[in-house]
């Protein structure tokens, strides 16, 4: 569905993306991983349009994508949530959400469809439908659903589910993961994750690519990238024995 060579980001002279390259299957679940600043945001600002790339392809079904602008990316098909989300504050819930389903993929949406579709993203996402919903009842946990809802709304094929801010507790982190596989389930969306912590993703995705320094430095089975000597390496001192914990997560129960 997704084919990403030798993907590089520059920004002046700092290489924060460095030859990136990885594939995703169309109904996959891919994991992208990697510490801070690794490159996982860029990856997806560059894939979406948001950033021009310095160099590389992007080709999704079949055709080059790379360099068009964000609403083009949409409007084939690619959807994303932003790490550091930014409602419109003073609109509700629906209207934040059929907003997105008016600029989505179906350009000649009407007002009905576009409010159903809104309807429909934020009952996937558990978050209420009334028209009286505010987004300033919305917790760190809460903003992140509402960005899902926001992306769901333009119908994508494909989204890149941006979820690396810390704010949610474990419990919280779980509910966003079933929520993911649930979509995948329900709408048949192919879903690419980022993370910096591995634990609860480790045991949802069916494929990781962990990043560092803007390098690809392991791809794989979930499992067997949490065993990664390289992998441990760079996540060891950051987060003492969290590849252990990822890979008993990701061990079949
Ligand atoms: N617009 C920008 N201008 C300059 N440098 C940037 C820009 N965006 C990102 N960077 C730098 O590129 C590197 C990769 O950043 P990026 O946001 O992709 O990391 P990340 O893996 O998403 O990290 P985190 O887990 O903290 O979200 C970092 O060193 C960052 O400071
Ligand atoms: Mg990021």
């Amino acid at each position: 569905m997704l084919a990403v060579q030798d993907l590089t980001k520059q920004f002046g002279g700092f290489v924060a993306v460095n030859r990136v390259s990885f594939a995703v299957e169309e109904g996959e679940i891919l994991g992208l991983i990697g510490p801070n600043g690794s490159g996982k945001s860029t990856v997806f600002n560059v894939v979406a349009g948001t950033l021009p790339l310095t160099a590389g392809s992007v080709r999704f079904e079949g055709k080059e994508i790379g360099g068009l602008p964000p609403d083009q990316v949409c409007h084939r098909g690619i959807a994303r949530t932003f790490q550091i989300p930014r409602p419109f504050k003073r609109l509700s819930l629906l209207e934040n959400v059929a907003v997105s389903a008016f600029y989505g993929q179906n350009r000649d949406i009407s007002r009905s469809r576009a409010w159903e579709q809104a309807e429909e993203a934020l009952a996937l996402v558990k978050l209420p439908t009334e028209a009286t919903a505010t987004v300033d009842a919305l917790g760190a946990a809460g903003l992140k659903k509402l960005e899902l809802a926001r992306a769901l709304a333009t119908q994508p094929k494909l989204v890149l589910a941006d979820e690396s801010l810390g704010g949610l507790d474990e419990a919280e982190m779980e509910q966003a993961a079933d929520m993911l596989q649930d979509i995948r389930r329900q709408k048949g969306i192919t879903i690419i994750w980022v993370e910096h912590i591995m634990g609860v993703l480790m045991r949802v995705v069916d494929r990781v690519i962990v990043l560092d320094h803007g390098e690809k430095i392991a791809e794989g089975l979930p499992r067997a990238v949490a065993e990664d000597p390289r992998v441990i390496e760079v996540y060891l001192g950051r987060q003492g024995t969290a590849a252990a914990a990822a890979a008993d997560a990701a061990r079949p129960s």
